[in-house]
């Protein structure tokens, strides 16, 4: 019996996705992590990752995912950590189970709020149950507008045992250098946090939670794993961090250069971050934090939120935002597909963002053919050789995940006796099969591994020949594919 990992394997390091986890906490030192593991962690399998992920030195808040399906699967394996439900849920039935299953629904859609109010919990048995309220800053895919959204945290708010988390989704943030890019996001930056400040102010003003029960509550939250006080947060430090980060450079540009000239969205990104500080004070007498930012937030509002000792947690960032920009760390961070090591940015690939890549997809040589000049290669002839070469065949194709878009030139690295080799692919990428050529490589032999991406290929650049982004490659390994996890326990 032939063993099945001798056709095509991934390799999946768990030191590598721990190491990038690490690198998520030390880019947002003050912010919540939610490792988003949906679609089968990008490919790379849920209950490993999650498994890997838990037993790692870097604590997560939680985990995120996109359907009820993943977040029930993942409950299984997951007992004492939240677990967000991106994509929210669609009826009662759904809400409820969220609710029952410590499951943190994102409500995306007015029509969500009321299926919600049937079922909020009326006892803090289980400590405070999260629900991520989602404004649409310019997106336009899932979020509610800014009138919907503060509707919701109004009927919110009334309940003492829910705590609402404010987020929206970054559309165009993978390109910062591209003015277009920059100005986008400016604009939903300011949107984002205008919409918060208002959000703020009714949620201090009608949550019923005094500071003192805030206090209490903090402490349980914190108890059940969901540490997100705003002075003793999850990443250790002050979040006055997030202050810092709302002065970075990249970010004070990105807002001041474009859409924010004005002065009101510019005062009220200020006035985003003071709520900040005075957050991060809320459980404390900080009389001075307050008063040395008197003159720019108004007496209305710090009263508000100091009375209330309520604040309203911010959600903006994942890994193009953790990566970029420092300004949207804010609270409580979701970072995907560069805890698998591949970057979202536009220009820059995974490892000259310090990732290391998680997946490595190989396969083996199963035939070389000398082919001579003038022949072509593969169905519709899409390449003709230039001269005699040595064509090697490799036993993966789209049927395992590799794409079928690939184009002439995608690299592949050779492994032989003598060293790792780059070659390119040749010919249309077929169901079982690509053909490379071998030519440089006159030591490649039957059998050697040829390694379609991982730790010396990124999938970044895989994923540029073949006119896609690393995410799709991930995801679309296929159960052809033997998965071997290397490094499980630290
Ligand atoms: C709402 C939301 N947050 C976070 C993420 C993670 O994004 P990334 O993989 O770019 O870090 C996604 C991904 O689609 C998302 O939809």
């Amino acid at each position: 019996m032939p063993t099945p990992t001798r056709r095509a394997w991934a390799t999946i390091d768990c030191n590598a996705l721990r190491h990038n986890l690490a690198r998520v906490r030390t880019l947002c030192p003050a912010a919540a992590i939610y490792a988003v593991i949906k679609s089968n962690a990008y490919g790379h399998g849920m209950a490993q990752v999650a498994q890997a992920i838990t037993s790692s030195a870097t604590p997560v808040a939680g985990f995120a995912v996109a359907t009820l399906e993943e977040a029930l699967t993942l409950r299984t394996q997951v007992h004492d950590l939240p677990i967000l439900l991106l994509n929210g849920f669609v009826d009662a039935d759904e809400a409820a189970l969220c609710l029952q299953q410590g499951i943190e629904p994102v409500v995306h859609s007015a029509y969500q709020v009321s299926l919600l109010a049937g079922c909020l919990p009326q006892s803090k048995k289980q400590g405070r149950q999260r629900i991520w309220i989602k404004f649409n800053s310019g997106m336009n895919r899932l979020g509610m507008s800014r009138t919907e959204c503060l509707r919701a945290i109004t009927s919110l708010a009334q309940h003492p045992h829910i705590e609402p988390i404010f987020m929206s989704h970054l559309a165009y943030a993978d390109d910062m250098d591209n003015p277009a890019s920059k100005s986008f996001t400016a604009k939903q930056l300011q949107l984002f946090q205008d919409t918060h400040l208002k959000a703020q102010q009714i949620f201090a003003d009608t949550h019923p939670n005094s500071r003192d029960t805030h206090s209490k509550n903090s402490r349980d939250t914190h108890l059940n794993g969901v540490s997100q006080d705003s002075q003793t947060n999850e990443g250790g430090q002050e979040t006055a961090g997030n202050l810092q980060s709302l002065q970075d450079t990249h970010a004070n540009e990105s807002l001041e250069d474009e859409s924010l000239q004005d002065t009101h969205a510019k005062k009220s990104l200020h006035e985003g971050s003071l709520q900040d500080t005075h957050a991060n004070e809320g459980g404390h007498d900080t009389e001075a934090g307050v008063s040395s930012h008197q003159g720019q937030l108004s007496q209305d509002m710090a009263n508000a939120v100091r009375a209330a000792g309520n604040r309203l947690k911010r959600s903006l960032a994942a890994s193009a935002g953790i990566l970029t920009l420092p300004s949207t760390h804010l609270d409580l961070v979701r970072p995907g597909v560069m805890l698998y090591g591949s970057s979202p940015l536009a220009r820059q690939m995974g490892p000259a963002c310090d990732l290391q890549a998680v997946m490595t997809l190989s396969s083996r040589l199963i035939a070389i053919n000398d082919v001579g000049a003038g022949e072509s290669i593969g169905y519709n002839a899409t390449y003709t050789c230039t001269s005699d070469s040595r064509i090697g065949v490799v036993s993966i194709g789209y049927g395992d995940g590799y794409p079928r878009s690939a184009e002439n030139a995608t690299p592949v690295l050779v492994r032989t006796a003598s060293g790792i080799h780059r070659c390119p692919l040749i010919g249309r990428v077929s169901m079982d099969m690509i053909t490379i050529d071998l030519s440089a490589v006159p030591a490649a032999q039957i059998d050697d591994e040829v390694v379609l991406w991982g730790d010396e290929l990124p999938a970044d650049e895989v994923a540029r020949h073949a006119n896609t982004i690393a995410y799709e490659l991930f995801c679309k390994v296929t159960s052809r594919v033997n998965f071997h996890y290397e490094n499980m326990e630290i």
